[in-house]
């Protein structure tokens, strides 16, 4: 297969830890015989340094131009810190998301054995704890009108969804319930929200077509509660944007890292895959970042183009890695390995590994069949 690839490392340690999935998606193309072309360009905080903007022109066209864009991360602490900055590295990031059309984020969650004692939560609550979040992503507080009085003492965000916006990515949500264990929770603020109680609605009818899929609704405050009280509960999770923003980040930590977590943002026409986790720079050019959440982002790409038994071979790669304790010091405090080593050793797996086809088990239910 050819695939031609827009890369973006962003800001931070964004252009390392993408650096790292570069390694293993080459891996791929030499083991399996594919062809991936790959562009680079900027975006957030350095496009500003240079263009003045964070999304430039010719940054956006290259990702239309492309099968799909591999994103690092984005955002800077002087920004950060700075209420009144009037363009932001992340505007860069919102921007794309919508120019592109990416509706739907998913990001799963899951607890890898090896890395259990690494978990914030006790063993035996976060144990086999495997959940995927299917976060809106082009609606809601994120995207709605944002106003300042005059005087900068009154402000607000206009939080706006529209049935079709909902029921595109809940189509989704629960077709990939279906494949996995036939659960759906839906996240949201129906006491007190408008746009949550249409979300309920919304779900609960489409519901109606998948029989087979268990749906409970449940506030964001207790969500966030059962999350860490049972997160092993919970299968497919959809959220509006904001809700499911938070929820994800609350799902990196208690898997033992945020440097694990990848995301998929798919549209009718485009699709972006990157690390949940921020751009965390104070380990920029350390080699201390984990990449595992941008390879883990490249498995999702390889699995949204079909790709099933390349993006199992990374899998695999990136266990193993796992099994022998080749991980960087956010999982193992003692570890000595740097970004480049545990990429460069998830890349020789792939390339040599003789019993990749062995793990089959990544399985979200990603696929470009699901698109409706
Ligand atoms: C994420 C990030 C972004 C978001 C920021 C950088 C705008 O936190 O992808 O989760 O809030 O969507
Ligand atoms: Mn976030």
């Amino acid at each position: 297969m050819q695939l031609r690839l827009a890369v973006l490392g962003g800001d931070g340690i964004g252009p390392e830890v993408v650096g790292q999935a570069l390694k293993c998606l080459k891996a791929v193309e030499e083991t399996f015989n594919h062809r991936f072309i790959y562009k680079k360009a900027l975006v957030g905080g350095v496009a500003m340094q240079k263009y003045g903007t964070p999304l430039p022109e010719q940054t956006l066209q290259l990702c239309k131009d492309s099968d799909a864009v591999l994103y690092g991360t984005s955002g800077l602490p002087k920004y950060d810190n700075d209420p009144n900055a009037k363009i932001r590295p992340e505007q860069g990031l919102l921007q794309l998301r919508k120019e592109l059309g990416l509706f739907a984020n998913i990001r799963p969650v899951k607890m890898f054995a090896e890395v259990l004692s690494h978990s914030p939560l006790r063993k035996d609550i976060v144990s086999g704890t495997d959940f995927v979040i299917f976060r809106e992503l082009t609606g809601g507080i994120y995207f709605g009108e944002k106003k300042l009085s005059d005087d900068g003492t009154v402000a607000s965000d206009l939080c706006q969804y529209s049935e079709h916006e909902i029921s595109r990515i809940a189509h989704l949500a629960f077709k990939a319930a279906k494949k996995r264990r036939k659960k759906l929770t839906l996240v949201d603020k129906a006491n007190v929200l408008e746009t949550s109680r249409l979300w309920r609605r919304v779900v609960t009818a489409i519901g109606q077509s998948y029989p087979e899929v268990a749906l409970e609704c449940l506030f964001i405050d207790n969500a966030a509660v059962q999350l860490l009280l049972r997160p092993s509960n919970f299968d497919v999770v959809l959220a509006d944007n904001m809700f499911g923003d938070m929820l994800s980040d609350q799902g990196s930590v208690i898997i033992g890292s945020q440097g694990l977590l990848p995301s998929a943002s798919i549209g009718e026409d485009y699709s972006m895959f990157e690390p949940v986790h921020g751009s965390f720079l104070q380990a920029k050019g350390k080699n201390k970042a984990n990449p595992v959440a941008s390879i883990f982002s490249a498995v999702m790409l390889l699995d949204h183009f079909g790709l099933k038994e390349e993006s199992n071979a990374v899998y695999a790669a990136i266990r193993k890695s796992f099994k022998k304790k080749i991980v960087t010091p956010d999982i193992l405090g003692s570890s000595k390995y740097g970004t480049d080593y545990v990429g460069d050793f998830i890349a020789s797996q792939i390339t040599d590994s003789d019993d990749n086809t062995n793990i089959n088990e990544y399985n979200i239910g990603l696929g470009k069949s699901t698109i409706i």
